[in-house]
């Protein structure tokens, strides 16, 4: 990834600590908030629930549902467009067409909570001057990090993945490390365009649950 950026940003812990005093309370947006009432009704509180956030073509969404057949997968993504593309799955699996600041903060309010959260490869605004457009830095992440779970993010940026850590960390979580890893079985469109270009792939993984006992449902998926 090309950036004039060398390291965690410089207003980066600024704003953290900003938006973790503030409670975010823009207006949501009308079509987030149909395709909420969709997942509501599709639900089942019995089961673990796994988010894919960012899923763009559901192709991670319906390769997770493998995984974890117990589980149901939430995908989100604000394109149309790319949710066309989405594969034939079953009823674990809802795609759901919205916005992430917004999904995010319904999901909150209706204490619906993931075991897994994975944001894989979001868009990295690489120029200085877009450290805000990063969820890191955005006034929705205290929302993110308050809906717990196993987080996963991934990225080929690595000051992406040293800024959620870093955020994360003034949030009050450990600090989980950043590693490399090779792609063999890529999970994403994007982990596959990338590995196929030789990029060097990283990710972050760790529980943002401080209380295991407040989601019961985070320990079950230790694996990816
Ligand atoms: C770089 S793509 C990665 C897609 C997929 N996760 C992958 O790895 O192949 C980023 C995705 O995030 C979605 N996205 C970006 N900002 C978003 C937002 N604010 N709300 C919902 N989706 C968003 C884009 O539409 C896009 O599909």
């Amino acid at each position: 990834m090309r950036s004039p950026q060398r390291g965690v940003h410089p207003r980066l812990a600024g704003l953290v600590l900003r938006h973790r005093r503030h409670r975010w309370a823009a207006p949501i947006h009308a079509g987030s908030r149909a395709a909420f009432d969709e997942v509501l009704r599709w639900r089942d509180p019995s089961r673990p629930l796994i988010l894919d956030s960012g899923c763009g073509t559901g192709a991670s969404t319906a390769l997770l549902a493998r995984r974890h057949p117990d589980a149901q997968v939430l995908g989100i993504d604000r394109s149309a467009h790319r949710l066309a593309r989405a594969p034939r799955t079953g009823a674990a699996v809802l795609l759901a067409r919205a916005r992430l600041e917004d999904a995010w903060r319904l999901l909150l309010e209706a204490r619906l909570r993931p075991a897994r959260h994975y944001l894989l490869y979001p868009n990295p605004s690489p120029k200085p001057g877009q450290v805000g457009r990063r969820w890191p830095a955005h006034p929705v992440f205290p929302t993110l990090v308050a809906l717990g779970g196993v987080l996963t993010v991934r990225s080929n940026w690595r000051i992406y993945l040293d800024e959620c850590a870093h955020a994360l960390s003034l949030h009050g979580r450990a600090a989980a490390p950043v590693v490399s890893f090779e792609a063999d079985a890529p999970l994403t469109p994007f982990e596959r365009k990338y590995a196929a270009s030789g990029h060097t792939l990283y990710d972050l993984t760790l529980s943002l649950d401080l209380d295991p006992l407040e989601n019961p449902h985070a320990q079950p998926y230790p694996g990816s």
